[in-house]
Parts: C-alpha cells; sequence; structure tokens
C-alpha cells in the first residue's frame, strides 16, 4: 500500500522506519518530512494544515492511507474532511470531536468525569468567573495548577506555589496570557508521583491494543530542572508500570476511555495517549493526547516486534480483533541531541558531523535538513534522537550516550541523565 505520512519530527522518523520495514508498505511519502526522514522514503513538501493540497496528492499519487503524526492536522479535522471528500481513504486518527481530548483540557476533564475516569479533582472557570475561580484557589492546597483549555504548544500549564501568585496568574491567563486558548482555564488538585505515557491504538469499535510503556523526559537541565522541552529523552519499559499496575490501567482508564468514546458516538481510530501518574500505587490521568508521543515513540517503535502498518491499517478500518501486538521483552530508549539555547532561541543550519560513524543505535532525524550539497544541517531545537535496544536500561543507554558523542554540531547539548531516576527504583 501507499502510506502519507504528515510531520516532521523525530516521532515521523521513527514511524517512517518502523513502516518501512513492513511488508505491505510500497511507497511510503513524508509530508514535510527532515533531513533524515528520506532514508525511508520521499519527503513531499506539503503542509499537513493544507487539506486541499493533501487531496490533491492522494489523487495524484494513490494514496491508500494517511497517518498523522501531530495534533494539529487533527484537532483541525483531517479525519472528517477525508472521511466525507475520500470516503475509502483510511486516516489513522480520531474525528475533530475526539481530538478535543487533547484540544480542549475542560472537554478532557468533562470526559473523565462523566465516565468515571480517576483524575485530578478541577474545575473550570472565564472571564466571567474570574472571582469565584480565586475563591476555588484559596480552598485548595498548594501548589496550584492552571491549565489553558485549549493548545498552546505544550506551555499553557503553570504549576505556582503561593496563592496570591496562583490568583494573579489565572486572572492573567483568562485576560489572555495564551490568547484564546486560555479563554477559559482549568484550575485543578496537584498530583504527587511519577508520570508516565501508556499508548493505546484504537479501532473505534470497542478494539484496542496497548504498547509498550514509556516515560519522556520534559526539563532541559539534569535532574529535571531548567525549562520544559519538547522532551529530551525516552525509556521504555517503566519499571513500576508492571502487570499489577496495568491491570488497573486497563481496568480503570483504558476500556471506560474506549467504551466512552463508543458511548459518546465519537468515531476513534487511531492512538490515544494517556499521560498518566502514578499516585501511592493508583493510576491517574493528567491528560490525554491524540497522537502518540515524541520523544517516546523513538524509543517505543525499537520495542515493537509486529509490523505496525498493519496494525494501523487495521485500526483505521474499524477491524483490531485479530491482530497481534507482540513486543520485545528488551530496554529501549532514546536521548535527543539539541541545539545550544533550546528551548530559549538557537542558531539553525549548524552542520552536522559525524552520522556515518554511529554503532548499535539508530538515529532518528528531529530538526534537520539537508542542503543541496547533501550536508545535513541543523534546523531545529531538537535535532536528533539517538534510539538504542539493551538487555537492560542500563545498557541500552550506554549505548546511545557512547554514540551521541560520536555526532557533532555546534552547540550541542544532550541530558545525561535520562532514565536514572527509574533506574534508581529498579535497584531497590
Ligand atoms: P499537561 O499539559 O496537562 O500534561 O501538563 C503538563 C505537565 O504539568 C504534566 O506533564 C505534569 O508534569 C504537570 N501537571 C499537569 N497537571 C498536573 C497535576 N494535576 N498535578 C501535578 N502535575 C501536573
Ligand atoms: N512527550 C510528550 C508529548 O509528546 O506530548
Amino acid at each position: 500500500m501507499n502510506v502519507l505520512l504528515l510531520g516532521s519530527g523525530g516521532r515521523e522518523s521513527a514511524l517512517a522506519w518502523k513502516m518501512r520495514q513492513s511488508a505491505l508498505l510500497d511507497k511510503l511519502f513524508i509530508a514535510p518530512g527532515n533531513g533524515g526522514t528520506d532514508a525511508y522514503g520521499t519527503n513531499v513538501d506539503l503542509s499537513p494544515l493544507d487539506f486541499e493540497a493533501i487531496a490533491q496528492f492522494v489523487a495524484d499519487n494513490a494514496i491508500d492511507m494517511i497517518v498523522v503524526g501531530n495534533e494539529d492536522p487533527l484537532v483541525a479535522g483531517i479525519v472528517d474532511y477525508f472521511a466525507e471528500k475520500m470516503p475509502g481513504l483510511l486516516v489513522v486518527g480520531p474525528t475533530r470531536e475526539g481530538a478535543r481530548l487533547e484540544g480542549s483540557k475542560d472537554f478532557a476533564k468533562r470526559f473523565m468525569m462523566a465516565h468515571s475516569i480517576p483524575t485530578a479533582a478541577y474545575r473550570s472557570f472565564t472571564a466571567e468567573t474570574a472571582d469565584e475561580g480565586c475563591e476555588f484557589l484559596s480552598t485548595l492546597r498548594p501548589p496550584y495548577v492552571l491549565k489553558a483549555d485549549g493548545l498552546a504548544a505544550g506551555k499553557g500549564v503553570l504549576i505556582i506555589n503561593d496563592l496570591t501568585e496562583a490568583q494573579n496568574a489565572l486572572r492573567e491567563m483568562l485576560g489572555g496570557m495564551f490568547g484564546k486558548s486560555s479563554a477559559t482555564v482549568v484550575v485543578e488538585e496537584f498530583l504527587s508521583g511519577i508520570e508516565c505515557s501508556v499508548f493505546v491504538l484504537s479501532d473505534g469499535n470497542g478494539g484496542y491494543r496497548i504498547l509498550p510503556v514509556a516515560k519522556d523526559y520534559k526539563r532541559i537541565g539534569e535532574g529535571d530542572t531548567g525549562l520544559n522541552t519538547g522532551g529530551m529523552g525516552a525509556v521504555s519499559p517503566v519499571v513500576f508500570a508492571d502487570e499489577a499496575w496495568m491491570k488497573k490501567v486497563e481496568e480503570r482508564i483504558i476500556r471506560p476511555t474506549v467504551d466512552g468514546l463508543i458511548k459518546d458516538g465519537i468515531r476513534y481510530r487511531g492512538f490515544i495517549f494517556l499521560g498518566l501518574i502514578n499516585v501511592d500505587g493508583e493510576p491517574k490521568v493528567i491528560e490525554y493526547n491524540v497522537r502518540m508521543g515524541d520523544p517516546e515513540t523513538e524509543a517505543v517503535m525499537m520495542r515493537i516486534d509486529s509490523d505496525l502498518l498493519a496494525l494501523m491499517k487495521a485500526a483505521a478500518e474499524g477491524n483490531l480483533a485479530d491482530m497481534e501486538l507482540r513486543h520485545s521483552p528488551e530496554a529501549a530508549v532514546t536521548v535527543m541531541a539539541v541545539s545550544g539555547g533550546y528551548p530559549g532561541s538557537y542558531e539553525k543550519g549548524k552542520t552536522i558531523s559525524g552520522l556515518d560513524k554511529t554503532e548499535g543505535s539508530t538515529l532518528f532525524h528531529a530538526g534537520t535538513k539537508k542542503n543541496a550539497d547533501g550536508t545535513t544541517v541543523t534546523s531545529g531545537g531538537r535535532v536528533i534522537a539517538v534510539s538504542s535496544k539493551g538487555k537492560t536500561i542500563a545498557e541500552a543507554l550506554a549505548r546511545s550516550f557512547e554514540n551521541i558523542e560520536k555526532i557533532e554540531f555546534d552547540g550541542k547539548y544532550y541530558r545525561r541523565d535520562i532514565g536514572r531516576d527509574l533506574m534508581s527504583l529498579e535497584s531497590k
């Protein structure tokens, strides 16, 4: 089959790498792709949000299936658009209504309440109810969690220790701190625990498969300090997400989510990303996303033994019933090499060398591009995800760290403590 993958990050590189291994795949196109995705298919200069241009490309190139990497096209309704315009085309992802699980935190909270899915207690406020919001904050214990309702490029969540500061921040958010995204603000109870990411592939008919669990590392600095980034690394598996814990996740969260979507009349044929937190052994939902995680995908794909393309096709067709998702017992990790200055301002266009010197790791390009003369240069904050497998997380990490040292570009930075928190749990 011919597939069009939308996106340009490390996640899309990993998805493309995995699809390339499928016997089902004829042609793979990546729009727009990056400096590494041309190893798995053909990069196409198309915006994932330009549905009309995508439709033309699909028609011209006999595309059978679109795989949507990031949330924006889903929130903008790409699944609904093609369901109407090209009903025979398979698209992996939820409808616009389903994408609200990520596109609106208030919607996600209401969904969880309606289906008794464990999550932090909350209330939502708008400019009209700002006084009530401040009052509500004064009934909570610090720290205070304030979330812009809409998409805010990962920056819409504030966690504040001081009550007055939190009340001021609530008023500022409602006053437009994140534009329209914070016209509604969710105020919620702070949950304390270790987070992890659980990915579920859903076929919209009650069938689902659970992918390997991963944990990502969001802060720029070692020891989880400094600013939030798109993700500095990830490891899989996650020691506390053992069989007993995953049984709770499946019974209390995954099934009610899948069934709740059906009850609410939402067609969801794609990846559900559960951002979970382990509160004293009990899983709770921090957030939903409607796509795979980045950089979790760069680790998770390495552990999937089954044909992911076949699984995605079955999900998009609404029939996962006979499909098996096998994964390796080995550990997989990814460590992200980023541009100096990221997530603040940074320079682009730095020549990357040493890519051919690495051994035993898989390099997933993220913010890279290939110049006309064939040199690969940086073109984003997160540059290359160095992914490795090993018998243990420690072994896999040693491989990634050894290889990331061989890759060079001006200003390169990476976190040397990826996975350390989990390894210390493991040895207890
Ligand atoms: P979100 O965009 O909802 O995933 O929030 C971003 C990050 O803020 C999460 O990954 C958590 O680390 C943190 N966070 C969000 N909600 C809570 C909460 N209720 N309690 C503690 N931390 C939270
Ligand atoms: N790694 C978190 C995300 O993709 O949102």
